[in-house]
């Protein structure tokens, strides 16, 4: 069985979509622990309500972004999980916990990457005057929103929509694609090729 340790910042949907998956069974895995950057995330209570030890590394008690890096990055290592999955997780990882572990950790973005990257994806999308627009889980990589896909899942854009509409259609999907990807990764069925991905 594999270990997973969650990383979210906020309302931590994703991560209860993941919880629920396996719980239900349908994912041979554990979540030892979630991290959180954030000490009002809702994300907490969902950690408690499931019985998983939350770790709180709170972004604003750091002198600096460096000093918070370190200590992410030595709390990442110290729980040491097969598979890392950032659910909504706000912050840019320094390049070198990007590094640390690579190929095994993975993170959701609102978008059909690689168009939108960053925040307000599904704004930038609205904006854009985009047709479809969807969701991306791929492997977290040194830069921006830029590692192998894993897969990404499709919805469509109407002339009405609004920042919030589009994002609601698009988290129904997520919800879908991050339990699993992370599937997926737990039963061994992904290999990464360089920038591209084969489901096994
Ligand atoms: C999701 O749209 C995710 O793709 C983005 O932030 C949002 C987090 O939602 N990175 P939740 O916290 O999982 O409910």
């Amino acid at each position: 069985m594999k270990s997973i340790a969650v990383l979210a910042s906020g309302r931590g949907s994703n991560f209860q979509a993941v919880i629920d998956k396996i719980t239900e069974g349908s994912i041979n895995a554990e979540i030892i622990c979630l991290i959180t950057d954030n000490p009002d995330a809702y994300s907490i209570k969902r950690a408690v309500n499931a019985g998983i030890p939350a770790k709180v590394i709170d972004y604003r008690s750091f002198k600096s972004r460096d000093e918070y890096n370190i200590s992410l990055c030595q709390a990442m290592k110290e729980i040491n999980p097969d598979l890392f999955v950032l659910a909504g997780y706000m912050r840019l990882l320094d390049k070198k916990t990007a590094g640390e572990f690579k190929d095994r950790m993975i993170n959701i973005h609102p978008a059909l990457l690689p168009s939108f990257t960053g925040l307000h994806a599904q704004r930038q999308a609205i904006d854009y005057g985009v047709k479809i627009a969807g969701c991306t889980v791929h492997f977290v990589d040194e830069g921006m929103d830029s590692g192998p896909i894993i897969l990404q899942r499709v919805v469509p854009v109407y002339f009405d929509d609004d920042e919030d509409t589009l994002a609601e259609r698009i988290l129904k999907e997520e919800h879908i694609a991050l339990p699993e990807a992370v599937r997926l990764f737990c039963s061994d069925k992904i290999k990464i090729n360089g920038k591209k991905v084969k489901i096994l």
